[in-house]
């Protein structure tokens, strides 16, 4: 039988919960391990987000759509002041719920149409793609010895990446790369108004880029995802519309690079971290892809994800109400020992790694989780293979972006012998 948690715990950690400063921002699971073993649920009356900590019921509500609703997944975590809401409606930001921010039967129409475009035929064929964007970047810029592996490799690459799945040419990588952390400060940090007014500028512009793409590829279809998209079809379903590919473009121009940026650099300062299993695989790089599992649930670059409720429930001995905003630590769920055992230990070789929820679960599990895995793959190989003797710079403090939901240190000074 479940026990019922007293409301001083619930308001006592959701009073000591601020995921935009250091301690958490630095490392956030020292606080994570010590709020999971006292609460499955706490509460932040600061964000309004009911706080879950706890594998089993993250999961179990991944899996349940009618009572956790996944429409808030991309809303601003804090409400966008008014000036700053005139300036979106005013720059034509017009999106609409299509995948990770809809719920069922809207969800499944526009996730089968997406999986037919997105094909592993497509995903797999990217592999010669990465692994040469790879040796450019470490043939240019990474001979002198040194190295920032987030400005020079890590940044960029994942951008080019998903820009040629999308059709788009490599010189706007900057442009876009700059749209997606506007939108990253805006939907999941706490900007002042000021800021918010010069960040919906970009997400604007963001947003209007993708229109455009998709209106170009409906003139003109090419061999890439956004023609394939216009062009989808299954069955009776109706086909996708205009507005619904623009959103899932916009949708992948984030979420195809931000989470793989933070993906390598997580993996590449653990690795590098613990010398023994760089050497490993430097010595036997079949024992990279469980590597790549374990750093996504050592050091997911994907922390926390959203629901709300549909209807009152109980999560753990705690009654939430409807209509309650929920906050799923999935940087916690993957730290759980009731599911990872010694889980604060980094471990290359462990069993279950792959059970982690960084990609999600269920309906909604990322899209983009082979594309994510193939380019940290080789990214890995190419490093192990070209550069054995690499270190992290000593005494270097790593930054992240203050934001309740992406992880990735902004920079990684390593060095190597030449
Ligand atoms: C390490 C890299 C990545 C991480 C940690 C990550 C994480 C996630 C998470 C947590 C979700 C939400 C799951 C849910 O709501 O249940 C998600 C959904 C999604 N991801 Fe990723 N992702 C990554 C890379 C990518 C890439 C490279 C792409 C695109 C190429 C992508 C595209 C998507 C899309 C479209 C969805 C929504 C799917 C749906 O709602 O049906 N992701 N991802």
């Amino acid at each position: 039988m479940r026990t019922k948690v007293d409301g001083d715990t619930i308001v006592r950690w959701g009073e000591r919960f601020d995921p935009f400063h250091d301690p958490y921002l630095a490392d956030p699971y020292p606080f994570l391990e010590e709020a999971r073993a006292a609460t499955a649920v706490f509460y932040s009356a600061d964000l309004d987000y009911w706080v879950v900590t706890r594998y089993h019921d993250i999961r179990q509500i991944f899996q349940t759509p009618k009572r956790f609703s996944a429409t808030n997944t991309l809303a601003p975590l804090q409400p966008i002041c008014p000036a700053a809401g005139h300036l979106l409606a005013e720059g034509g930001f017009r999106p609409v719920p299509t995948l990770t921010n809809s719920d069922p039967p809207g969800h499944t129409r526009v996730r089968r149409l997406a999986t037919i475009a997105f094909t592993p035929r497509r995903v797999a064929a990217m592999e010669p793609l990465v692994r040469e964007l790879t040796a450019q970047s470490v043939e240019k810029r990474l001979s002198s010895g040194r190295a920032d592996l987030i400005r020079d490799l890590a940044w960029d690459l994942p951008a080019l990446v998903i820009f040629r799945v999308l059709g788009i040419p490599d010189e706007d990588v900057a442009r876009v790369k700059a749209g997606a952390e506007s939108r990253l400060l805006l939907m999941w940090g706490r900007p002042t108004e000021d800021d918010q007014i010069r960040l919906v500028q970009g997400m604007a512009a963001f947003w209007r880029y993708a229109e455009m793409l998709v209106a170009s590829r409906a003139e003109h279809g090419r061999d890439d995802f956004t023609s394939d998209l216009l062009r989808a079809r299954d069955g009776d379903l109706p086909a996708l519309t205009h507005q619904e590919v623009t959103q899932i473009v916009y949708e992948l121009l984030f979420a195809g690079h931000e989470t793989t940026t933070g993906l390598i650099g997580n993996a590449l300062r653990r690795l590098l971290a613990a010398r023994d299993a760089w050497e490993e695989i430097c010595g036997d790089s079949s024992l990279i892809p469980n590597a790549i599992e374990e750093v996504l649930r050592f050091d997911s670059s994907v922390i926390a994800w959203r629901r709300k409720t549909t209807e009152a429930v109980e999560i753990g001995g705690v009654s939430i109400p409807a209509d309650a905003n929920l906050l799923l630590l999935l940087g916690s769920a993957n730290h759980d020992p009731a599911v990872f055992e010694n889980p604060e230990h980094f471990d290359i070789h462990r069993q279950n790694a792959k059970e982690h929820l960084s990609l999600g679960f269920g309906a909604h599990y990322c899209l983009g989780a082979p594309l994510a895995r193939l380019e940290a793959r080789v990214v890995l190989e190419e490093l192990s293979t070209r550069l054995p003797s690499l270190r992290l710079t000593p005494e270097q403090t790593l930054h992240f972006q203050p934001n309740t939901t992406f992880r990735g240190p902004l920079s990684l000074l390593v060095e190597w012998d030449i």
